[in-house]
């Protein structure tokens, strides 16, 4: 990512389209077979939100028809992968949802996360953070509870992400530092990796939301494809609650 930004995309559950004439026929088959309503729901705005950002991107047309010939697939350890028209698209891309809004990030080798900032135990602190992570979560300012250790738990996913392992490994192999913020706008972050070389990105606040990102090479600051106000606005939303099942 030497000298690009990665662009990204937020959207919320809102802009799910009717219907299903957007997806190829694998994802529709996908979403099909999601009887849960979380599940299927958050399956679809993350699809909705990459082929909206690589549409941006390539400068392609957002009609159903040419959504559903932008197919956001899985690689066999769920890293998501594009092909445009059934060809790679050459793009590499990384998904995250929570609570009703979702984003996508174009960029070489990227990795991103989107969490809601909320209370974290001390359980949790203690499990997935490192003993440096866990001395930043106690001398972060006591009036933003919940934002270090969301933060720093939103980079560790970006990281993993990035290197495509996922949590499946333990969490406490990466190392987040992240850089103060500036004046509300993107603040960097490097990731220390037990086995290589660190990663670096950025993080920023959105609202409610803390979304980072991670690469293996250093990154201009990430440029949005959209408008960002509605997530750092957004209400985190649990619309399946109050019907689980499809
Ligand atoms: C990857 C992981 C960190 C995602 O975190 P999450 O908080 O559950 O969900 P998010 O909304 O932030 O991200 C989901 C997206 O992460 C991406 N993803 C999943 N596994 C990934 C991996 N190994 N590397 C990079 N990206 C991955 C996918 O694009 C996924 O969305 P999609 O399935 O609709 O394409 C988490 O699911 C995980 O570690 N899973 C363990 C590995 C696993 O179960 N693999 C599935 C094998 S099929």
């Amino acid at each position: 990512m030497t000298g690009e930004a990665p662009r990204w995309l937020a959207l919320g559950e809102d802009a799910l389209p009717d219907g299903s004439g957007w997806l190829s026929s694998a994802e529709a088959e996908r979403a099909a077979g999601r009887r849960h309503r979380k599940r299927h729901t958050e399956y679809l705005l993350r699809r909705l939100v990459a082929k909206r950002a690589v549409a941006a991107v390539l400068g392609r047309p957002v009609t159903p028809v040419a959504l559903a010939g932008v197919e956001v697939a899985n690689a066999p350890g769920g890293a998501p992968e594009v092909f445009v028209d059934g060809t790679p698209a050459g793009l590499d891309v990384s998904i995250s949802d929570r609570a009703g809004w979702a984003v996508c990030v174009v960029g070489r080798g990227v990795g991103c996360d989107l969490e809601l900032v909320e209370p974290r135990s001390p359980g949790f602190v203690r499990d997935f953070l490192t003993g440096s992570e866990q001395r930043l979560v106690a001398e972060w300012p006591p009036d933003d509870e919940g934002a270090p250790a969301t933060l720093i738990w939103s980079a560790k996913e970006s990281a993993l992400k990035a290197l495509r392992t996922g949590l499946d490994r333990d969490t406490r192999q990466v190392e987040v530092s992240p850089g103060a913020a500036a004046s509300g706008g993107w603040a960097p972050l490097t990731v220390r990796v037990a086995e290589g070389c660190p990663l670096t990105g950025w993080w920023r606040r959105y609202g409610r939301f803390v979304l980072t990102m991670a690469g293996r090479t250093a990154s201009l600051p990430p440029v949005a494809l959209g408008d960002p106000a509605g997530l750092a606005a957004a209400s985190p939303r649990h619309s399946w609650l109050d019907r689980p099942l499809r």
